[in-house]
């Protein structure tokens, strides 16, 4: 029965030479809901609807519907993609709630005796970075925007020299770390800007919170050798005043 319904999908593909093809890159964020769009008119002519589904983590699968039949074959449960209405009203995929393990490849065949409708379809799952701002070691100030998708981008103002490294997560997000370096800035707060599809946000850090400066650490390091010196000073003193006092009896 199910072979049979292949054949004779195939035999109409090779006998029509339309052929429309479609390409597009769908951006949803991780927890929403997504209608995966086939085709936007109601399918009269449809003989056969075809999804291949390949994300990035779990193994492909395949979703058939066969419109003389009325069977749908779905071996997709555990991604929870479900169609999205009957199949008369359209050939769309839905998912409720959108995970990270969702982003990937998918197509959509459909074939009528109209012709052979081909669609590819990207979905870019995209996850806001936590993002933060602290002192750092030496002098800098560390923002960072971790484990977003895609790449968070960060700036800093005033423009001053800075290091930044992206760490990529086997989950697909990135980690970004970027290490501004105080040193010939005479300005009292410095700001980052991290730039995100899913919402961009400023952070502000002032410069008192990182530590020391070297003329500080220097006028600490006097101060110290003075008061030892005042110290072995008075005790040198009072020792010579003892002993005087000692010769004068
Ligand atoms: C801070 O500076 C010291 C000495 O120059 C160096 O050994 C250390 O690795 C630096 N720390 C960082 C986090 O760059
Ligand atoms: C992706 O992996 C990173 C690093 O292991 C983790 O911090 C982050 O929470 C993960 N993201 C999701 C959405 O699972
Ligand atoms: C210095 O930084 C602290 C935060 O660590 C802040 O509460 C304080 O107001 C700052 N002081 C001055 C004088 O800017």
């Amino acid at each position: 029965m199910n072979a049979l319904g292949r054949t004779s999908a195939l035999g109409i593909l090779i006998s029509i030479t339309i052929l429309v093809s479609v390409n597009t890159t769908v951006s949803v964020q991780m927890g929403t809901k997504v209608l995966l769009c086939c085709k936007p008119t109601p399918l009269t002519k449809a003989i056969l609807i075809i999804w291949v589904i390949k994300p990035r983590g779990p193994p492909p699968c395949t979703i058939f519907y066969r419109v003389e039949t009325k069977i749908s074959e779905m071996k997709c449960r555990d991604m929870r993609i479900t169609w999205a209405s009957t199949f008369d009203q359209s050939p769309d995929l839905q998912i409720n709630t959108v995970a990270l393990s969702h982003d990937g490849h998918y197509s959509c065949d459909i074939a009528s005796s109209e012709g052979h409708f081909h669609k590819r379809l990207n979905l870019q799952v995209l996850v806001p970075p936590e993002v933060t701002l602290f002192p750092g070691e030496n002098r800098t100030a560390v923002c960072e925007a971790i484990a977003g998708k895609p790449a968070a981008q960060i700036f800093w103002a005033p423009a001053g020299y800075h290091v930044t490294k992206n760490e990529l997560h086997s989950n697909g997000s990135v980690t970004v770390r970027s290490t501004y370096y105080w040193e010939n800035n005479n300005v009292p707060v410095v700001f980052c800007f991290v730039s995100h599809p899913t919402g961009s946000k400023i952070l502000s850090i002032e410069k008192n919170q990182s530590v020391t400066s070297p003329l500080h650490s220097l006028l600490t390091i006097l101060y110290v050798k003075l008061s030892l010196l005042g110290i072995i000073l008075l005790i040198i003193g009072f020792v010579f005043f003892q002993k005087r006092n000692y010769f004068r009896k």
